[in-house]
């Protein structure tokens, strides 16, 4: 049984039906959050279920009939990673690997409501901008529900893998000459004027997907963490994951929460600018830069989301550079053989940073998500480990390779 559900803002409280097609407050223009009566329910009674989103679908909440949009998300696996957590220097650390998800990336999880969302308002055709895997997730979903998709992406800063998959599932792809930004606020309009069901993490039925991630946690560990630690960009996962967590404990699964860790790529930090400096709103960057493409962006729609819940849960947040992203990388994949792209990385970079800040420590257990897969940018994995000796086909010369001389 699905959750009856409205809408609410998290500014101003004004509540909205869940029919509507709106995206922010229509009285003051902030944020919208979906809010469900917390179930009656408890693990045991979902436990016969596959781990996936829909194993918890009395806390999604779609109307009642509604054609289900889905690839079968969700259900990652959570690895325990005692070699890492050595490397960092924590007690326990383990990855939410969502590399594993259909398309490679957490979006899957949002896509699958958000799309399922747009078939029962009706909507014929969805939009995003993206740093690449939003557009990869929704063209795919598009393609599964047979709906058109639109998708800005900005101009020669989204991973080959990415942008291969958006092609293919037979999105329309543009190219803007700008950033993700600049992308996002063209989509925005876009799709008022257009009638066409934007599907970028403002709208708040996607977060209802990924809260799923932390439903699958507290199933897999069998415990709260102590810590979450997630890479930021538009600041949706970070939110949507808290709200998980919140809504568990509402329902009287989980007795306490854990402390929710905000890491950004240094060039592209300012929502860490801003806890850093105490301020009471985000001041955007104009030229976002890092390595770590998916979360290059400079004014985070979600970021009053995300700021809510690293306060509200007693959180931590920094930021890291690109070095420490590749060296985490390297280490996620040589140390225990998960490969994840940059973005991914900045979380288990983070956990690193806070330890040698004494912030964290051998007396804390983390886990680390990991939110997409290492195949998404092929081109960085090049970039940073160089290619391989090439060599005429003989045995001696194999030999001399092998041997390194
Ligand atoms: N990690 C990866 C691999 C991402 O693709 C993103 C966001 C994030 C982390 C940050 O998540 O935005 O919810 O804070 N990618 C978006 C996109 C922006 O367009 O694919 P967030």
């Amino acid at each position: 049984m699905f959750p009856k559900s409205k809408l609410r803002c998290i500014k101003c409280k004004k509540e909205f039906n869940s029919d509507e097609v709106i995206y922010v407050c229509r009285s003051c223009g902030s944020l919208l959050e979906v809010v469900i009566e917390p179930p009656k329910v408890s693990l045991e009674d979902m436990a016969d279920r596959p781990l996936g989103v829909w194993r918890y679908e009395e806390f999604l909440p779609v109307e009642e009939g509604s054609e289900i949009v889905t690839l079968r998300e969700g259900g990652t696996p959570l690895y325990r990673c005692d070699r890492l957590a050595k490397w960092a220097g924590v007690k326990r650390l383990y990855i939410k690997y969502e590399g594993a998800n259909p398309t490679g990336s957490f979006k899957d999880r949002g896509m699958t409501l958000g799309v399922t969302k747009a078939k029962s308002l009706g909507s014929k055709a969805v939009a995003c901008a993206s740093t690449g895997n939003t557009s990869a997730s929704l063209s795919a979903y598009a393609a599964r529900a047979g709906l058109t998709c639109y998708v800005l992406l900005p101009a020669e800063k989204v991973a080959m893998g990415k942008l291969a998959q958006a092609l293919m599932h037979g999105a329309k792809v543009i190219s803007v000459k700008g950033n993700f930004d600049d992308a996002l606020k063209l989509v925005m309009e876009l799709s008022v004027k257009m009638e066409i069901y934007l599907l970028n993490s403002v709208n708040p039925w996607r977060l209802e997907g990924q809260k799923t991630l932390a439903f699958e946690v507290i199933d897999q560990l069998g415990h709260v963490p102590e810590f979450v630690a997630v890479p930021m960009g538009n600041c949706g996962n970070i939110s949507a994951i808290w709200k998980g967590f919140r809504e568990f404990k509402s329902a009287g699964i989980i007795d306490r929460l854990p402390r929710m860790f905000g890491v950004q790529a240094e060039g592209a930090a300012p929502v860490i600018n801003m806890l850093r400096k105490n301020l009471e709103t985000l001041v955007p960057l104009s030229n976002p830069e890092t390595l770590a493409t998916a979360i290059r962006i400079g004014n985070p729609v979600n970021w009053p989301k995300a700021v809510m819940a690293i306060k509200e849960s007693n959180g931590l947040y920094e930021s890291v550079s690109d070095d420490e992203i590749v060296e985490a990388q390297r280490v996620i994949a040589t140390l225990e053989g998960i490969g994840v792209e940059p973005a991914s990385a900045a979380s288990v970079a983070g956990v690193k940073r806070a330890v040698s800040k004494g912030m964290l420590g051998k007396k804390d257990e983390v886990v680390c998500v990991c939110t997409g897969h290492l195949l998404k940018d092929p081109e960085e994995v090049i970039k940073v480990c160089g290619r391989p000796v090439e060599i005429p086909p003989d045995l001696l010369a194999v030999s001399k390779a092998l041997s390194g001389k």
